[in-house]
């Protein structure tokens, strides 16, 4: 097969980097350690069972390990999180690293050198989908250390990773479906490089993603839907009611449960992605994870022209509290999210105005 003249993701940054003359290449070389552990996940996902990757992971005949979350670990969360450390321990980029499958932060060996950045991701997202052969991802975000982290080498604290979304330098997200796809936004715009796994690169295949700003679908898992706050019922109740109800418009429905998946639809084709604040469990507000999940989507989706939110306010000027907090996420096309928010804002009103929402709620408890 000829070589296409398409650039690969080396070549990429190298041209991202003439931008900036003073850059050292540590910024690069982290990316391409992460895209290597992106590589390395990809494959043992495609081997599947083949490989022995499904299942829980712990010994057999024993209970399934669980994360500092409470979750079920699988094999292959445990493995790819394996992947994503050694893929990044050893370059000197790195001053320390946070995962969903580890408690606490990650400390650099004292064998290798210690750098500038720190990494925050979540290895697999979307695990639970693994056994059953549907599309999963990896989702990191890179910020930089605490100057006084980098001046001392010394151990990281969860604290120096307590950064709010604006002072993401990059973020991106590998997803395991068909094609293994490498999304990334280094703070100009965002692109998209498929693996050719032929040359087991990953290569532009596309420019600079934008997201409509409208859009007539949405993503929620409607099973949550008696502990959703009034916003959010009328928000889906108006979808629902389509071209008869006050949006005047049909609306299409999807939910994977793997929200990489989901921001990739997203990305390609517009929509709106709600897995917002509820009542479900008040030790728990929200589902998905701040550092690890929404902060590196909300800056993929306003580098791509969308909008990420927590429904209350802009999700990247969120000062997180905790490194595994956990938050309401809506994010997508920019004019959805907006209308959101407005309704989180005017909860009174809404119910006055709205006859659906109080006479015909399709969701009422
Ligand atoms: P993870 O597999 O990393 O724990 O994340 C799963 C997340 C996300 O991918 C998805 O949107 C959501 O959990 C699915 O939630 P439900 O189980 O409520 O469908
Ligand atoms: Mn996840
Ligand atoms: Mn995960």
């Amino acid at each position: 097969m000829p070589l296409s003249r398409r650039s690969t993701l080396t070549q990429f940054l190298i041209e991202e980097r003439r931008r900036f003359p003073s850059a050292s290449g540590d910024f690069n070389a982290l990316i391409l350690d992460v895209a290597l552990a992106c590589k390395a996940i990809a494959r043992a996902v495609a081997f599947g069972e083949l490989g022995g990757m499904l299942g829980n992971h712990g010994a057999a005949g024993t209970d399934a390990s669980v994360n500092v979350q409470g979750e079920t670990q699988k094999k292959l969360d445990v493995i790819s999180n394996e992947m994503f450390i050694s893929a990044n321990n050893w370059g000197g980029h790195l001053a320390g690293m946070a995962s969903e499958e580890m408690d606490g932060p990650y400390q650099i060996p004292r064998s290798s050198p210690r750098g500038k950045y720190l990494l925050v991701f979540d290895p697999l997202d979307g695990s639970s989908n693994i056994d059953v052969n549907v599309s999963v991802g990896s989702v990191f975000s890179i910020l930089r250390a605490p100057q006084d982290v980098i001046d001392s080498g010394r151990d990281v604290t969860a604290a120096d990773f307590l950064q709010p979304g604006t002072q993401q330098l990059a973020a991106g997200y590998a997803l395991y479906g068909p094609t293994t796809m490498l999304v990334l936004t280094v703070g100009n715009g965002v692109n998209g490089f498929t693996l050719d796994p032929n040359l087991g690169e990953f290569k532009l295949t596309h420019h600079q993603i934008q997201v409509p700003a409208d859009t007539q679908e949405f993503a929620i898992n409607a099973s949550n839907s008696r502990f959703w706050e009034a916003p959010v019922k009328r928000y889906v109740d108006e979808c629902l009611a389509g071209r008869t109800g006050p949006r005047e418009q049909d609306f299409n429905m999807r939910w994977i449960a793997s929200m990489v998946a989901e921001a990739h639809r997203i990305l390609m084709r517009g929509g709106v992605f709600l897995y917002p604040r509820d009542t479900k469990d008040a030790a728990k507000p929200g589902r998905l994870r701040l550092l690890y999940e929404a902060n590196p989507i909300a800056m993929l989706m306003e580098q791509a022209g969308g909008r990420a939110s927590t429904g209350r306010e802009p999700m990247l000027g969120v000062q997180p509290t905790g490194l595994h907090q956990r938050i309401g996420l809506v994010f997508g096309s920019k004019h959805e999210v907006e209308r959101i928010e407005r309704y989180h804002r005017e909860p009174v009103a809404m119910k006055d105005n709205t006859p659906l929402f109080a006479e015909r709620s399709l969701f009422r408890d």
